[in-house]
């Protein structure tokens, strides 16, 4: 199979076989394994049907705690589906995702798919058709793939690191948008301990700085939307690595600066994200640092 994706296989094969020699076998290798990109993708678009298949039909809610945090039969099915998929093709590669199916210390590879297969679920419970599939591949602190897939309007968002990011085959890069004052940003809200982050101080204030800040309610999507530029920035408390890995790819392969508040670069899972088209980064980052010193907060 012909793919511009080949050396990311290249890179997993770890032997001492020269790339030259794998080149030359890279069919081989391509039957046995699946590219990587084109492996999320077509995960997340089977993991769609799903979703779309249980969107139409009377929902089985539960909470995972005492607050809002819900999971539903099509978080479970889909990641079902996701994980075998991925097995199947990767066997030796850890899998982290967020129903807990995926086998993290099963193996010592340095190779880890972050998979959230629902993002977006209060959304989805509800019939508000922001949802999506989130895969992103990372080799050791590297992330290599990301792939994020609504389903309802079909809307697919790729990204391979070195090879810029796509949605639905179209290049995309961030916004140009290069002040605060004229930006439309996005943030969200956790499901679980709420009264902890208190993201309303920063959500008023930035409303009041911008042309308005939106809450779409999956992060995976507002990171790809930076990463388009429908929104110029994003932050969120607490996320997980599966909620963020694919996004963060996004941005980055999309020419946007993704960090915490300080001006770190942003670790997978860490307390806070700030994701900007690069542009209002410094800016955003200023105001949010000043709201901090009011509001103290896990950033
Ligand atoms: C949630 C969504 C939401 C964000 C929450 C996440 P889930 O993920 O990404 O936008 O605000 O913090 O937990 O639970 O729908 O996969
Ligand atoms: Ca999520
Ligand atoms: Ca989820």
């Amino acid at each position: 199979m012909a793919s511009r994706f080949s050396f990311l296989y290249v890179k997993d094969c770890r032997t001492s076989t020269s790339t030259r020699h794998l080149a030359t076998n890279s069919s081989k290798i391509f039957s046995m394994h699946k590219n990587y990109l084109e492996a999320a993708v077509e995960i997340a678009q089977e993991a769609g049907k799903i979703l779309m298949e249980e969107f139409f039909r009377p929902l089985d809610i539960r909470y995972k705690g005492d607050e809002v945090d819900l999971v539903t039969q099509a978080d479970k099915r889909s990641e079902k589906a996701i994980v075998s998929q991925l097995t199947k093709y990767f066997p030796e590669h850890a899998i982290a995702a967020e129903e807990g199916t995926g086998h993290e210390s099963a193996s010592a590879s340095e190779f880890r798919w972050h998979v959230d297969p629902l993002d977006g679920t209060t959304n989805f419970a509800h019939g508000y058709p922001c949802f999506c599939v989130s895969i992103a591949l990372a080799q050791r602190d590297t992330l290599l793939v990301a792939a994020v897939f609504n389903p309802f309007y079909n809307e697919l968002y790729t990204a391979a690191r070195g090879e810029g990011a796509t949605f639905n085959g179209k290049r995309i890069s961030v916004s140009a948008n290069a002040t605060l004052s004229t930006s439309l940003l996005c943030t969200g809200f956790p499901v679980r301990n709420r009264k902890l982050i208190p993201n309303l101080q920063y959500y008023g204030e930035f409303t009041q700085r911008s042309h308005g800040v939106r809450r779409d309610g999956s992060a995976a999507l507002d990171l790809a939307c930076v990463a388009s530029g429908r929104f110029d920035g994003f932050w969120e408390f607490g996320l997980n690595k599966w909620d963020t890995a694919a996004g963060v790819l996004l941005i980055e392969e999309a020419g946007g600066k993704v960090s915490d508040f300080q001006g770190q670069p942003y670790e997978l899972g860490g307390p806070v994200i700030l994701a900007t088209n690069g542009l209002i980064h410094d800016e955003a980052r200023k105001v949010a640092l000043e709201i901090s010193k009011r509001t103290p907060s896990p950033g």
